[in-house]
């Protein structure tokens, strides 16, 4: 699958988040090796800490289904860029340092959509691994 299209689920997914206290509304659709899709969205609680962003969901839905393998994760906020937040970034790197982050916003009249890729190690160079 390429980027574009892994980008346009992430934003049919955005559809479905939860956050009535930020209105900021993030989809995000992670690659698994095997082609299989996984999509997120955050979900916000009145609790506003136990809030989870849309790639954390992602990767905790793949993950609990088996998925160990991962290619890339495109992630929506709408016509804004957006990121991984810090959280996001260590958690991502626990499962898969060298995965491809897509970013947008969409820009249809640009060649791939205008979209960005990123590594994760470059966004979170030294991530954390537990060393026992
Ligand atoms: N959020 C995400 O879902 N992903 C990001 O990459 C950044 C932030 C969410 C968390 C919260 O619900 C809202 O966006 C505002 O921070």
């Amino acid at each position: 699958m390429d980027d574009l299209a892994l980008y346009k689920i992430a934003e049919e997914a955005r559809k479905n988040a939860y956050a009535p206290f930020s209105e900021f509304h993030v989809g995000a659709a992670l690659l698994a090796s095997d082609g299989t899709v996984y999509t997120g969205v955050n979900v916000e609680n009145s609790s506003y800490g136990a809030t989870i962003c849309a790639e954390r969901t992602a990767f905790v839905k793949a993950i609990s289904e088996g998925a160990r393998e991962f290619d890339s994760i495109a992630i929506s906020a709408g016509e804004v860029p957006s990121l991984p937040c810090g959280i996001c970034r260590q958690f991502m790197y626990e499962f898969a340092p060298q995965i491809r982050i897509i970013t947008g916003p969409l820009r249809e009249d640009e060649p791939g959509g205008g979209l960005q890729v990123r590594r994760l190690t470059e966004l979170l160079p030294e991530g954390f691994v537990l060393e026992r």
